[in-house]
């Protein structure tokens, strides 16, 4: 059983103060569990953990396993909801220096997350000659920055295989019946996986978006829906009182009310950087509208306390942060005794570098609140797929309740389309 535990002792918050949202949030509750109207209510997500389609769950092991014996390199292409999802949880379980070990899984590497020629022709001179295959995801099928990618890919693909090998290397996540990408789909017979009409870009890791580029990489895709099952299950309970993923929503929306709007998610373990990237998306997407929201920004510690540091312990103090602490590292090096001490580091002979991390994480939270930026932290157990789907599913799950509290509407993003509309217009594209 994977756990999470919230602690709010140091944002100045009480739980009587927490507890005075407690209809609120059973009223919101209810709304987000209710029978959808239609399946673009994009409410898909609460129940994935137990409601996701099994054919295609097998088929994703099934198109993984191949992968992992054909293929050196997967190459992810894709851009927002589309691939951070998958690469938050391949960076946070892999080895720190994965993509430079040799491994018995393929390299997964991303495109069309930007439009940068340079990084594709590293990319390119990277994978070499060696063997590879791609998945290409959109939900829309049309999203510029992964269409350029793929069409690039699928080009050299078809150059190095041969247009029949090539089909049997690539793999399209898109919409179950529209877009560009289902069409072409359809006429090439690429193996193709859904993006459920009812899941949004950035709620939608837990399904194939995510699941097929972290089976590949060998991550196991039942303990991270078992993980989410875990949350599901423990935050099924309306009842504030009870509830530590709607008790963090609400504890931001508190903070935000006293003029704290900005969050700033720590974590001290930097596999967690693209999890943090990931968590960034799914807030500011989901709650920066009509003028509101709380801004979403991260660090990595100790490092970017000798970068950020200063600012937050002294800059302006419109700051909160959440700490994701991992309570059992999965490795550790005991600091030996030096006859010489030449260092001076002898006074931590005999302790281990996770206790030193744990001390550097005590003291940066004691300085930060008494220099006046609240501290939540979310404590988790360890780092595996167990607790990693736990902990995706607690964010999104108190992402929706945080965002109905603050008035939006978490699930749509309006404001993407706008720069959409002027590059459009400035490359002349027809019909702009
Ligand atoms: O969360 C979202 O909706 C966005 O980040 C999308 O995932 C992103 O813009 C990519 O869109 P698409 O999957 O349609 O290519």
């Amino acid at each position: 059983m994977s756990n999470i535990k919230l602690n709010l002792t140091n944002t100045g918050i009480s739980m009587d103060k927490i507890l005075e949202y407690k209809s609120e949030v059973k009223e919101i509750d209810r709304v987000l569990r209710k029978e959808p109207n239609d399946e673009k209510d994009f409410r898909g997500w609460l129940e994935l953990p137990t409601n996701y389609d099994k054919e295609e769950f097998d088929r994703i092991k099934k198109a993984a396993k191949k992968i992992q014996e054909d293929s050196e390199v997967f190459v992810c292409i894709g851009i927002g909801g589309s691939y951070l999802g998958a690469r938050a949880v391949i960076e946070a379980l892999n080895n720190s220096f994965y993509s430079y070990k040799k491994q018995s899984t393929p390299l997964v590497l991303y495109a069309g997350n930007n439009i940068s020629p340079v990084y594709l022709n590293d990319l390119i001179d990277l994978i070499g000659d060696r063997d590879f295959s791609i998945n290409v995801i959109s939900k829309s099928g049309t999203t510029t920055e992964p269409a350029i990618a793929f069409r690039i890919f699928r080009e050299i693909l078809e150059n190095k295989y041969g247009v029949e090998e090539a089909r049997n290397r690539i793999y399209v996540t898109t919409d179950k019946a529209r877009g560009a990408l289902k069409e072409l789909s359809n006429e090439e017979g690429y193996e193709t996986f859904v993006v459920p009409d009812n899941v949004g870009g950035r709620y939608s890791v837990l399904t194939a978006v995510g699941l097929l580029p972290i089976a590949v990489a060998g991550v196991d895709i039942n303990e991270l829906m078992q993980g989410a099952k875990d949350a599901q299950d423990k935050y099924a309970d309306s009842d504030l009182k009870y509830n530590e993923c709607y008790q963090y929503a609400v504890a931001r929306n508190i903070l935000n009310k006293n003029l704290k709007d900005i969050e700033i998610l720590v974590n001290y373990e930097p596999k967690m950087h693209y999890f943090i990237e990931w968590w960034k998306q799914l807030y500011g997407e989901s709650e920066g509208k009509m003028a509101k929201g709380i801004f979403p920004a991260g660090v990595d510690f100790t490092t970017d306390l000798h970068s950020m540091g200063q600012y937050i312990q002294e800059g302006k103090r419109n700051l909160f942060e959440t700490v994701i602490n991992i309570e059992e590292t999965s490795s550790d090096i005991t600091i030996k005794e030096d006859g010489d001490n030449l260092d001076g580091l002898n006074y931590l002979s005999g302790k281990t570098m996770g206790y030193v991390n744990k001390k550097a994480m005590e003291a940066t939270i004691e300085a930060h609140v008494t220099g006046g930026v609240p501290n939540v932290v979310i404590n988790m157990d360890k780092l595996d797929a167990r607790s990693l789907g736990h902990l995706i599913y607690f964010f999104e799950l108190a992402c929706a309740m945080s965002g109905n509290i603050l008035g939006v509407n978490p699930f749509n993003q309006p404001g993407v389309e706008e720069y959409k509309k002027n590059m459009f217009r400035l490359l002349e594209k027809p019909g702009y």
